[in-house]
């Protein structure tokens, strides 16, 4: 049905027929993961493809500059000395905007977009541009006309941001195709960064982890400890000691069989609840048929008021209608987030096309054997959240991986284990890690990774360690 009403909207645009400023998306939100904006005035729809297209490239947030009083056909007729005419032909004309953008100061990049009046941007750009504060955003002009150049119209924007860092602006004609800008993107040197590909590692205090801003709002350390294999008292204690080691992040999983014993962990701990960030997952086969029930299991089995994020353990049958459940409980507010495990590129863009709430995480197997180099990036780019579980190779591998002649040299330089140079280049590529451990001495370890950090050299040596070499089935 979603894809039905996508299809008729889009050619209800390609018709005009959509009212100024009408924003149709029909892919779930991808939150505050971006820091573009994409700013665009258009009267009759031709500058708004455009920018639908940069929206579509850099999953920036999309805003219409929508006059208080709009523009009727007459005001827009050229050469008739009507109302469009007079304001290009008052330089302190400023016709006023309906609204404003929420948190500019949260954006890096403005793409800003207009019609070419009479060889100049609108007079309601100049009341845009003096809105705001730019100062340290890069601001990148894009236009449309029926068939002039882009000119100085660009140029002649500057004086009215000063402080912002202008790219060259760049003239699309009617109906230009979604690859072209997408080329234009490419070729602009600019880095669309989104925000949960960069920790805040600066922030971290051996001990204490920084937080990710999740798609969903919730903040989340990018530090944990994994509870797979861990059961009974051993995890209980294993928990326990985490949270004392200021652990705050804590994975666990119905499969793993310990939901119980982290929930009592959680409760005994004496940390106030909000500060820690609980982590399970359902699995497919009965769970994932009659996932209601196996979300309330988990509910009740940990027991700690709310569950932070809820992952589908791995793909399989009904995984759709799991989500869909997980959905209902994150309106209850019982569960506050919802994630994937195990999900590639070949999955991802079918599923988020048939759900409502965007993904914020998806935790895969990721260790310097097996990096992901192309999942990392593409996940990130639609705003989710990458977390490594067998951080360090997994049963079997781990000594493997610590004796890695690279590993241990960069260890040795820094003075520290070859374990915290492996979690300090997932964090530093962007990538959560949940160790699992149930020894006090590797926790406490495992989380003192914030007092030193590896050189560009360094990644790069890591990033070539990679194999390819998966250790697991998933
Ligand atoms: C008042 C006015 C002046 C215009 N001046 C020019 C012009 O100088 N050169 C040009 O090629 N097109 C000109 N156009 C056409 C628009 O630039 C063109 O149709 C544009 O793509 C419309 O964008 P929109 O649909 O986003 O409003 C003008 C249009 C208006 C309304």
């Amino acid at each position: 049905m979603k894809r039905i009403l996508g299809v008729l909207l889009i050619v209800m645009a390609l018709f005009g027929l959509t009212a100024c400023g009408s924003n149709n998306n029909t892919k779930p939100t991808v939150g505050n993961a971006s820091k573009v904006l994409i700013a665009y005035f258009s009267c009759t729809n031709t500058t708004e493809a455009i920018a639908k297209h940069i929206e579509t490239e850099t999953k920036g947030t999309l805003y219409e500059i929508v006059p208080e009083v709009p523009y009727t056909a007459d005001d827009l007729k050229y050469y008739t000395n009507g109302r469009a005419d007079m304001e290009q032909a008052d330089p302190s004309a400023r016709p006023a905007i309906n609204g404003t953008v929420e948190n500019m100061e949260k954006y890096d990049m403005v793409f800003l977009g207009y019609p070419i009046w009479h060889g100049q941007a609108p007079r309601i750009i100049s009341t845009f541009l003096e809105s705001y504060d730019f100062t340290d955003k890069t601001i990148v002009p894009f236009c449309t006309s029926h068939s002039s150049g882009i000119g100085n119209s660009d140029t002649n924007l500057h004086s009215l941001a000063p402080n912002a860092d202008w790219v060259s602006g760049r003239r699309f004609a009617s109906g230009t195709s979604q690859s072209a800008v997408s080329d234009w993107i490419d070729s602009l040197d600019i880095k669309l960064t989104p925000d949960v590909a960069v920790f805040d590692l600066e922030n971290g205090e051996n001990g204490r982890a920084p937080t990710v801003t999740l798609n969903s709002g919730y903040e989340m350390p990018v530090l944990g400890i994994g509870t797979y294999s861990l059961h009974g008292e051993i995890c209980v204690n294993a928990v326990r000691s985490a949270l004392e080691s200021g652990v705050r992040l804590i994975d666990t999983a119905y499969m793993y069989g310990n939901e119980k014993e982290v929930g009592q962990a959680v409760r005994q701990s004496g940390i106030p609840r909000e500060e820690i960030f609980v982590i399970t997952k359902i699995y497919p086969g009965s769970q994932f048929s009659n996932p209601e029930k196996a979300i309330q299991d988990a509910l009740d089995a940990l027991d700690i008021e709310y569950i932070d994020m809820m992952l589908l353990h791995h793909p399989g049958a009904n995984d759709v209608k799991a989500y869909k459940a997980i959905e209902k409980f994150v309106e209850q507010g019982k569960i506050r987030s919802i994630g994937l495990s195990n999900w590639y590129i070949e999955e991802i863009d079918d599923f988020i096309s048939q759900v409502n709430i965007m993904p914020a995480l998806i935790q895969n197997e990721i260790h310097p054997y097996y990096q992901e180099q192309a999942v990392v990036p593409y996940m990130h780019n639609l705003g989710i959240v990458m977390q490594a579980w067998y951080p360090f190779g997994g049963r079997g591998h781990t000594s493997e991986i610590f004796n890695n002649e690279t590993i241990a040299n960069i260890a040795k330089a820094h003075n520290v284990t070859s374990a915290q140079v492996v979690l300090r280049w997932h964090l530093q590529r962007g990538v959560v890690a949940i160790p699992g451990s149930s020894n006090p001495n590797h926790i406490r370890e495992n989380i003192s990774v914030f007092h030193f950090s590896l050189s560009d050299e360094e990644m790069s040596a890591i990033a070539a360690l990679d194999r390819n070499e998966k250790h697991d089935w998933y």
